[in-house]
């Protein structure tokens, strides 16, 4: 497993590195997830189709993770473009239909459109004339920046978060740590970082059905920062709750619409329901990149249905009748009611939500 780009991050784990030089020796590569606890394997992107299968496949995941892939696969299309030596204008047609491929290769999470659009911001600052070496030393720098602004921007998120966590054990779901992020995570730097303050908990991981990414991958982070961890089956949370041990739920999100409605992982919603039930404050840790102001509320999100073999065959083993149906969406909605705060880089945002938000964030 690779090490960081700063020291402040110590021995951190990372989801995705570009390797070698600017020009035509540098490549992307992404630690394949799908082989996470077993395997650290790191998996060359040679062309946008590789790129675009890791999204999908979620080899990368995680949604700042993914933006800052879209925008390194940009940098690849441009290297595509230089070794068929097309001229500008064709140059300038193939990375508009890549960007269209890599922004749609997954629905959800916002920041993937959104790091392939500022991407493409900056291929319409460049002249129309611009060869297609200079696209490609621009979309790699733009690429580099978006994933040193993630790096800050979790680490900020951690700080602000570190403070706000009530003293006791927290319960989190999915995957929000180092390999979802460029940096040390959200909810999971948020938990993290107070364990390096010197606060002392048990992190409760729920193991996040179909693909397990609480049980492979948060489980194998913490294990790796030798901060204790227990893995429950999603349906226990309810249980460990009511035994009134959780003093706090924190999530990430995959995109967070203008109220504060938050699309996360499938069953986020259920823990905060039941936080709710049991009194324990339910809160959401992302980066401003994550938060979607042109949607008024949570029922315009797109929601991403996945294959049903994920649950039919998940990891080899058929566990449902064949013909049977399947219903598999990735995410769900969490409701503004049920969140007690968000915890961006900006600092903790609390209700009202469609005011705060704004004005915090200043969108709009
Ligand atoms: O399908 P995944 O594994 O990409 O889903 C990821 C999540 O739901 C995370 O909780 C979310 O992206 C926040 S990551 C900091």
């Amino acid at each position: 497993v690779s090490t960081p780009s700063s020291e402040a991050d110590g021995a951190m784990p990372v989801a995705l590195r570009w390797m070698g030089d600017d020009g035509a020796a540098g490549r992307l590569e992404v630690l394949d997830q799908t082989a996470l606890p077993t395997e650290c394997r790191w998996n060359v992107c040679p062309d946008v189709a590789a790129v675009v299968e890791a999204i999908k496949s979620l080899r990368v995941r995680g949604a700042p993770a993914i933006g800052i892939a879209g925008a390194y696969g940009m940098a690849v299309a441009a290297g595509e473009a230089v070794a068929r030596r097309l001229d500008p204008r064709a140059t300038r047609e193939l990375l508009a239909e890549h960007a269209e491929s890599l922004a749609s290769a997954r629905p959800t999470a916002v920041n993937l459109r959104w790091a392939v659009d500022r991407c493409r911001g900056a291929l319409a600052d460049l002249p129309a004339t611009a060869p297609a070496e200079a696209c490609r030393a621009r979309l790699l720098d733009v690429a580099r920046e978006i994933h040193e602004e993630d790096r800050r921007l979790c680490a900020a998120i951690g700080a602000h978060g570190a403070d706000r966590l009530p003293p006791g054990d927290v319960l989190t779901h999915c995957n929000t740590g180092c390999l979802a992020t460029g940096g040390a995570g959200t909810a999971l730097a948020v938990i993290t970082t107070a364990w390096d303050r010197g606060r002392r908990f048990m992190v409760y991981a729920d193991e996040t059905r179909p693909l397990f990414q609480g049980a492979r991958l948060t489980a194998w982070e913490l294990a790796q920062r030798g901060v204790p961890v227990t893995v429950l089956v999603d349906a226990a949370a309810g249980h460990l709750l009511a035994t009134g041990r959780i003093a706090a739920c924190i999530v990430g999100a995959d995109r967070i619409a203008a109220n504060g409605d938050t699309a996360n992982k499938i069953g986020t919603y259920s823990v905060a329901v039941l936080a709710r039930h049991h009194g324990v404050p339910f809160y959401v840790a992302a980066p401003s990149s994550t938060f979607d102001f042109q949607l008024p509320s949570g029922s315009q999100i797109p929601i991403e249905h996945r294959q049903p073999e994920e649950i039919t065959r998940g990891f080899g083993r058929q566990t449902v009748p064949s013909g049977v149906k399947v219903y598999n969406p990735a995410f769900d909605v969490t409701p503004h009611e049920l969140i007690a705060g968000f915890i961006t880089e900006r600092g903790v945002i609390t209700p009202p939500f469609v005011d705060n938000l704004r004005s915090r964030l200043g969108a709009g």
